[in-house]
């Protein structure tokens, strides 16, 4: 999404005065349902509902079943009362914490990377922003008196590391590492995840995992999630355990590289996250690009990743891309912090 993208907003009220603040932004798209049905369709395409239940006519859902949608939808509820008294905080809270327009860092956030083809790079892309991220959040927090001194909170350097993947973990055998894996760390008290270069690293054993409850698995992620600043999910799609998962997550991004198959299957699964999550929660990457200069075609990329020699060391050449698009604007600051440090020279 890009910072000139609106807020897109549900109202459903007959307060006329929630209408007249809507319409003097120009930054916000608003639809109105005053039918159950209509409302709980429109969820997944807003980020704010404002609603009065008297207003609204019962069908063909109950007003129970449309409270139960919004709160699992993860959309912010007000009422018209609220709302009027402080359209500015709604709106701007909103606007703040969209990726690629980002005003203020959001205490934890998640991102997962995401593909139907295998091989386009979606572990090398989570792996090197998670590193990437604890570097510079590091750095930053050592290095930025001065910035915080004009009021940008210091950044918390934890990051974890999840997987959704069939057969052998990728983070497993990527880091060469013999690690506690999901099973354990999910079903028993005394397990540790195991933390390399600062990232909390949760391979996922799917053989043993898949006989777990999904709900058990959704708590375990969920108390993990709490506890880290920045979340990356490397994930297969479809995969069988993503429901313990898919609520979690604030930014989906589909990944292809420049081989057709990988384009034509990372719009279509774009279509199917889109529909189900929002379009505004869902980008789209382009990585392993030749020639950078070329352009994307006619795919609108939010994030295109050029081809990198030893992509494997990661170095947080593909992590600065990354996070410079999610967490823009900050996202400068802190590069700028962290780079003028000269502490990343010759960084493995
Ligand atoms: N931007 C890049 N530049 C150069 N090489 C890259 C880049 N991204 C990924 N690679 C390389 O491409 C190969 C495939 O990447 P990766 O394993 O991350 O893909 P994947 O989508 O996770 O694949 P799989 O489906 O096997 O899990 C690896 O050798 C990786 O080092
Ligand atoms: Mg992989």
């Amino acid at each position: 999404m890009s910072a000139s993208q609106p807020i897109r907003v549900l109202v459903a009220t007959q307060a006329e005065q929630v209408y007249e603040i809507l319409k003097e932004r120009g930054d916000v798209h608003y639809d109105i349902a005053l039918y159950t049905g209509t409302i709980s369709d429109l969820l997944s395409r807003v980020q704010l509902v404002i609603i009065d239940y008297d207003d609204i006519a019962e069908y063909p859902l109950t007003e129970v079943d449309v409270r139960e949608r919004i709160f699992t939808a993860q959309v912010r509820e007000c009422s018209s009362e609220d709302f009027v008294a402080d359209p500015d905080g709604y709106l701007d809270a909103i606007a703040m914490s969209h990726a690629g327009a980002m005003l203020s860092f959001p205490d934890h956030y998640s991102i997962a990377f995401v593909s139907y083809s295998g091989g386009v790079g979606r572990t090398t892309l989570a792996m090197d922003t998670a590193y990437y991220y604890v570097d510079a959040a590091k750095q930053y927090r050592d290095k930025s008196r001065r910035a915080r001194r004009e009021g940008i909170k210091p950044l918390n350097a934890t990051a974890l590391l999840l997987e959704l993947c069939y057969g052998a973990s990728s983070l497993s055998s990527v880091t060469g590492l013999d690690m506690p894996s999901l099973m354990p760390l999910a079903t028993s008290p005394e397990a540790q995840a195991h933390v390399y270069r600062g990232v909390t690293h949760i391979p996922m054993d799917y053989d043993n995992v898949r006989m777990l409850d999904v709900d058990l698995l959704q708590r375990y992620f969920q108390r993990q999630m709490g506890q880290h600043a920045l979340t990356v999910i490397d994930g297969i799609w479809p995969h069988g355990l993503a429901n313990a998962l898919v609520q979690a997550v604030d930014l989906w991004i589909v990944v292809a590289s420049e081989r057709a198959d990988t384009l034509a299957n990372a719009l279509r699964l774009y279509d199917e996250l889109a529909t189900e999550y929002g379009e505004g929660r869902v980008w789209l990457l382009q990585n392993q690009v030749e020639d950078i200069k070329k352009g994307g075609g006619d795919i609108a990329w939010n994030i295109r990743v050029p081809r990198i020699s030893r992509s494997d060391e990661f170095r947080g050449e593909i992590g600065q891309i990354v996070l410079s698009k999610v967490f823009a604007p900050l996202w400068a600051t802190v590069y700028d912090v962290q780079t003028k440090s000269g502490l990343r020279k010759g960084k493995a």
